[in-house]
């Protein structure tokens, strides 16, 4: 199964019925968030058209505050270009600005990746790190695999370790 549809049948596991609110943290341009309907929220620090629904604001996250709450954020593939403690923080902040009984995705390149070994100061976590995280919630699904061999951004044929979690709130 490619990497991009397991991540896709994970997001099918939340309830579309039940999410109004999203927030799509280093959306790109192909934000996981437009599987759901309405309006989304997204940020990129690249100019983005994506659209009429989705209301972009292009931002590094690395100055960007969440200062209202969400029933979905995801951030995906975005938490490797912070620093570890960094990034903790700021998945702190999303649980905060996440409401009871709602859900945060969370997709990261993990500790096997090759990147880790170039940036071992940035966020490159194992499947346990991130469960640690979400210990306080219902984890929905869960995963850690490897990607087929890809080429992009003129590196030589490469695969990727992709971990992820689906995390709903507690009360
Ligand atoms: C690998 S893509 C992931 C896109 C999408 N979330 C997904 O999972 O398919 C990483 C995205 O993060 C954005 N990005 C990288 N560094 C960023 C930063 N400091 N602030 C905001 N966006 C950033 C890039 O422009 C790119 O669109």
């Amino acid at each position: 199964m490619s990497s991009k549809r397991k991540i896709y049948l994970s997001l099918k596991k939340i309830p579309k019925d039940k999410i109004k609110k999203k927030l799509d943290i280093g959306c790109g341009k192909n934000p996981l968030s437009l599987e759901f309907e309405g309006k989304i929220t997204a940020i990129d620090k690249e100019n983005l058209k994506l659209p009429t629904n989705v209301k972009f604001i292009k931002k590094n996250i690395r100055e960007f505050k969440i200062t209202e709450k969400y029933d979905l954020i995801i951030a995906s593939l975005i938490l490797h270009f912070m620093k570890k403690n960094k990034s903790i923080k700021f998945i702190e902040e999303i649980k905060k600005h996440t409401f009871s009984k709602k859900y945060n995705f969370i997709v990261c390149l993990g500790k096997k990746d090759n990147g880790f070994k170039k940036f071992p100061i940035a966020f490159y976590p194992t499947l346990k790190e991130l469960e640690n995280l979400y210990k306080n919630w219902n984890i929905i699904d869960k995963g850690d695999f490897k990607t087929d061999i890809e080429e992009h951004d003129n590196l030589p044929p490469h695969n990727h370790n992709i971990i992820y979690i689906l995390a709903k709130k507690k009360l």
